[in-house]
């Protein structure tokens, strides 16, 4: 109990001191399984659509988010809870769509690059070379792995 409710004020600190030109158009949060990697990938792109973004944003955030939100529900440790679940948060900063996907597993994503016979470690490849900007943020209970894509030029 004690540890769920250090976690909820990590949370709560993080989502409130982002800068305050920053606008959240929209959270989900999905239970962890492959599933579920569709509803995050239609979130994404409605969302894109609603604010008019730029073209091609549609289309590239929701593959990138797609990207992520594999990976997040694939890489989480096996001592996290099945009842685990994900956050995708899309949010605005001037022209730029940020789309950050959170979960609870303190391993940080290993950007490489897979030869061309390897069939797996392409994905954040794609992200870097996709978004504007990319990265990870990590806390004492997960890590947010998150892009950036010019979407209101
Ligand atoms: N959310 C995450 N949590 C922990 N580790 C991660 C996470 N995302 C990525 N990683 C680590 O980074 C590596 C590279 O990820 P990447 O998406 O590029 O390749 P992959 O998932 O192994 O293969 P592919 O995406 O091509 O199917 C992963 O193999 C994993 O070890
Ligand atoms: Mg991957």
């Amino acid at each position: 109990m004690e540890e769920a409710l250090k976690a909820i004020a990590v949370l709560t600190e993080y989502r409130y001191t982002m800068d305050p030109g920053f606008c959240v158009l929209g959270e989900k949060w999905i239970p962890r399984a492959t599933k579920n990697v569709a509803s995050a990938r239609r979130f994404v792109r409605d969302l894109a659509a609603d604010w008019n973004t730029a073209e091609d944003t549609q289309e590239i955030a929701e593959l990138l988010t797609s990207e992520l939100v594999t990976n997040a529900i694939a890489y989480g440790a096996a001592d996290i809870p099945a009842t685990s679940t994900i956050r995708i948060t899309v949010g605005r900063d001037g022209e730029m769509m940020t789309v950050d996907v959170y979960d609870s597993c303190t391993a940080i994503p290993r950007l490489r690059r897979a030869t061309h016979m390897e069939i797996s470690g392409r994905g954040l490849p794609i992200v870097k070379d996709l978004s504007h900007n990319w990265g990870w943020t990590l806390n004492p209970y997960g890590k947010s792995v998150w892009f950036q894509l010019v979407a209101w030029p």
